[in-house]
C-alpha cells in the first residue's frame, strides 16, 4: 500500500476550532482520531445526544487529548448549539439518524434530526458568520442508479427512502443557506462506509458479528443489491480534504469507484475470513423500496488531492480482525435494544429457518 497522505493541517485551509457534532458515531468519531491524532493544533469540541447509535468509547483513544471537548446534547436544541456555534470556527455535521431500515419502520426521527436539526446548525452557522460549514451526507441521495452509470455532484437528488429523503432534505437546506445567506457550505455524499466502531445493525458488522457467534447472516432477497463500500479512515480522511480545499457551495461525492459489491458477496467475504460455513446465508424478505445500486463518481473530489487507500479485499479482512479482537466493545450492544430492532426488521423467506 502506498504511503498514507498526511491530513491538511491549521493554516492549510481547515479552521483550527471546530465543533464536530455527532463525533460519538461510527464516522463522526474516526474524523475526530484523525483529527486529534495527525493533525496539528486543533481543538474539537464534539456535540453528540448519545443515541443507541453514540458511544463514547469510540473517542476513549482521543479523550485524555488538550485539544478535546465532549457535550452531551441534541442538534435540535437551539440554545445549546447557538452556544457553542460562538466559541468555534465552523461546524462538521455527522448527527443523525443513519440506519435505512430503522427509517422503514419510525421516520419521525430522521425528519427531526436530518431535516430540523440541520437547519438548527446552519442558523447557528449563520449567526456566528462561521468561515465553513460541512454536511456530511450520502450517496443514497441519488436513489438507484442503473449500470453502467455512476452519480455526478450536478445529477437530481432522487431519495427514495424516508432517510435519504432526510438527508437530501437538508443538502437542500445547505444549498439554501449558501445562495441566501452566502454561508459557506460544503456537502460530502459518501458511500456505504464501514471498519472499526460501526454500530452492528449496518451491514458489514452485523454480519461479522453475526459469523463470530455463528449466527445467521440476513441477506436481503438474493442479495445482489450492489453498494460502492468505502474504508471509514478513507472516508474521514475525504471529509477533512473537502473542509480544507473544497469550493464552497459545492457538494463532493466520496466513493471508491470501484465494482460495486453485492450484499451476497459481503457475506461470503466474511464466511471465508471468519471460517464460517455457507450454510449461515440466510434469505430475508426485501427492505421495501430497497436501490437496487449506488455508484459514485468521485473525480472532484480527487480533484483536490484525496485517493481512497484501502481497498475491500484489506479493509474487510482488517475489520474482521478489529471485531474478532474487541468483543469487549460489539458484545454489550447485541443485546436489548438491538436485538429487539433486529426482530421487528428481518423475517424469514416462506419455508427457511428462523433468523437468530
Ligand atoms: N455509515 C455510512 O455508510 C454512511 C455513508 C455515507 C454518509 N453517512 C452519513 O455520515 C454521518 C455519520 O454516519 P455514521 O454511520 O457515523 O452514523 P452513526 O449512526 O454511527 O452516528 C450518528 C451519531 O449522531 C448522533 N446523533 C443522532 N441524533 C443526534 C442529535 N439529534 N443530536 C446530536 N447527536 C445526534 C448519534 O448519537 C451518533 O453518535 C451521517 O450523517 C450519515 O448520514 C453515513
Amino acid at each position: 500500500m502506498a504511503e498514507r497522505a498526511s491530513l491538511p493541517s491549521v493554516g492549510e485551509g481547515i479552521p483550527p476550532r471546530l465543533l464536530v457534532t455527532g463525533g460519538a458515531g461510527f464516522i463522526g468519531s474516526a474524523f475526530v482520531r484523525q483529527l486529534l491524532g495527525e493533525g496539528e493544533g486543533f481543538s474539537v469540541t464534539v456535540l453528540d445526544k448519545l443515541t443507541y447509535a453514540g458511544n463514547l468509547a469510540n473517542l476513549s483513544p482521543v479523550d485524555s487529548h488538550p485539544g478535546y471537548r465532549f457535550v452531551h446534547g441534541d442538534i435540535c436544541d437551539a440554545q445549546l448549539v447557538g452556544k457553542l456555534a460562538n466559541e468555534v470556527d465552523c461546524i462538521v455535521n455527522f448527527a443523525a439518524e443513519t440506519h435505512v431500515d430503522r427509517s422503514i419502520l419510525e421516520p419521525g426521527g430522521f425528519i427531526r434530526t436530518d431535516v430540523l436539526g440541520t437547519h438548527q446548525l446552519l442558523e447557528a452557522a449563520r449567526q456566528a458568520r462561521h468561515s465553513r460549514f460541512l454536511q456530511v451526507s450520502t450517496d443514497e441521495v441519488y436513489g438507484d442508479v442503473a449500470a453502467p452509470e455512476r452519480s455526478h455532484e450536478t445529477d437530481l437528488v432522487q431519495p427514495r427512502s424516508p432517510y435519504s429523503a432526510s438527508k437530501a432534505s437538508g443538502d437542500l437546506l445547505c444549498f439554501a443557506y449558501h445562495a441566501t445567506y452566502d454561508l459557506p457550505v460544503l456537502v460530502t455524499r459518501g458511500s456505504n462506509t464501514y471498519g472499526p466502531y460501526q454500530y452492528p445493525e449496518k451491514i458489514v458488522p452485523l454480519f461479522i458479528t453475526q459469523a463470530l457467534d455463528q449466527l445467521p447472516l440476513p441477506v436481503y432477497g438474493d442479495g445482489s443489491a450492489v453498494r460502492d463500500y468505502l474504508h471509514v479512515d478513507d472516508h474521514a480522511r475525504g471529509i477533512a480534504a473537502v473542509l480544507a480545499h473544497g469550493v464552497v457551495g459545492e457538494a463532493y461525492n466520496l466513493g471508491r469507484g470501484e465494482e460495486p459489491i453485492s450484499g451476497m458477496m459481503v457475506a461470503q467475504a466474511v464466511l471465508r475470513l471468519t471460517g464460517g460455513s455457507d450454510n449461515l446465508i440466510q434469505p430475508v424478505l426485501d427492505r421495501p423500496g430497497h436501490d437496487r445500486r449506488y455508484a459514485l463518481d468521485s473525480t472532484k473530489a480527487r480533484g483536490l488531492g484525496w485517493t481512497p487507500e484501502v481497498s475491500f479485499r484489506d479493509g474487510i479482512a482488517r475489520t474482521v480482525r478489529w471485531y474478532e479482537e474487541r468483543r469487549d466493545w460489539w458484545g454489550p450492544i447485541k443485546s436489548g435494544e438491538f436485538l429487539d430492532f433486529y426482530r421487528r426488521n428481518y423475517r424469514p423467506l416462506a419455508g427457511s429457518a428462523p433468523t437468530s
